[in-house]
């Protein structure tokens, strides 16, 4: 295939973003080349979106089909199901991938919830690592209801943590949280039962202050997103230490500087996907085209996963 379908920022299109064929990717010696059946969506895409330069093919999360293997053979043969990160072109039917954040799928595990796992799970995994040992320790976890808060809560559960504070402004889904190992839903922070030794902040603004005033002393919070897009404002008596409340950190978070192995991270958690234990949670799929109105607008009910066919 010397061109292919893509969704490519383009000036002149209505919010930059448009369906094209460009020529496909030249794969470097350690990248194979992927056939890709499935790409997830994050909301760091929508924000290049609006920032990366006419001609970029968009996306960082795919599942597909290895279509010519890496030159220096460090990655799985043509025909293997794998998913993987990249730094763009993943909203593409074709796209080359650096071998070390590429993993087999597991034959149990269907390619479209695979496209969703690199970016929230590995990212879920690695703010929970930060936070230190999980077991039998409390967790909360703002923004529970979307993909990094979703996975976390499970991840904190899967892990052993004592108790499971999930944060979350759609009460109506209490019960799928209780399912994914939440021992409590709140919609403030401050009305949960005990101050969290962990907490996962995807959420920003007033949540995340609200959520700081509930970490436990020595505990840590690991702000990972903004979703809000609200300015975080501390009260004045945020930073003090007395009265149980010592040795707290707020902690940033940058998925792919913090450590760890990322095949290793994406390989361990397509097994739990494979085990049952862990859920991937496609909420909407699309094709290229079909996805374009709802990436406009930048509004969708869920995860949505966009689904592509090779020629
Ligand atoms: N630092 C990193 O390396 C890294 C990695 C991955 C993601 N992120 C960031 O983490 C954040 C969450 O990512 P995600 O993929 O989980 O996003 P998502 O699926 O869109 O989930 C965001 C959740 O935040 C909650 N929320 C609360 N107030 C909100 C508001 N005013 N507007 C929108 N959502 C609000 C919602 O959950 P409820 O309905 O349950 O309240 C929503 O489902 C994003 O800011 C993303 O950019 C950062």
């Amino acid at each position: 295939m010397d061109t292919m379908d893509a969704l490519v920022v383009e000036e002149s299109a209505p919010q930059r973003l448009h369906l094209d064929r460009v020529p496909a990717p030249r794969p470097a010696t350690h990248e194979a080349l992927v056939e890709v059946q499935a790409a997830g969506v994050n909301p760091t895409d929508l924000a290049l979106r609006d920032a990366a330069p006419p001609g970029t093919v968009l996306g960082h999360e795919l599942a597909g089909v290895v279509s010519r293997e890496a030159a220096d053979g460090s990655g799985p043969p043509v025909g293997t199901g794998v998913a993987g990160l990249v730094m763009g072109g993943a909203w593409a039917q074709q796209v080359a991938v650096p071998t070390a954040g590429l993993v087999v799928v597991p034959q149990g595990v269907d390619l479209r919830a695979a496209a969703t796992m690199p970016i929230a799970a590995i990212s879920a995994l690695r703010a929970l690592r930060v936070g230190g040992a999980v077991l039998g320790r409390r967790v909360m976890v703002t923004g529970a209801t979307g993909a990094v808060g979703a996975l976390a809560a499970r991840l904190a559960s899967l892990g052993g943590a004592s108790g499971v504070t999930t944060v979350t402004r759609s009460e109506a889904r209490s019960a799928h949280l209780r399912d994914l190992g939440a021992t409590e839903t709140v919609t403030d922070p401050r009305d949960a039962v005990a101050p969290a030794d962990i907490v996962i902040d995807t959420v920003g603004g007033a949540v995340l202050s609200r959520a700081f005033e509930m970490t436990a002393a020595d505990g840590t919070l690991v702000s990972v997103g903004r979703a809000s897009g609200e300015d975080v404002v501390l009260p004045a008596d945020a930073l003090e230490g007395a009265g149980g409340r010592a040795g707290r950190t707020l902690r940033t978070f940058f998925m792919p500087d913090e450590p760890g192995d990322l095949r290793a991270d994406l390989a361990f958690l397509l097994r739990l996907v494979d085990e049952g234990r862990l859920e991937a949670g496609v909420d909407h799929v699309e094709e290229l085209g079909g996805a374009l109105p709802l990436l406009r607008a930048g509004r969708w009910a869920g995860r949505l996963v966009l689904a592509l066919r090779g020629e």
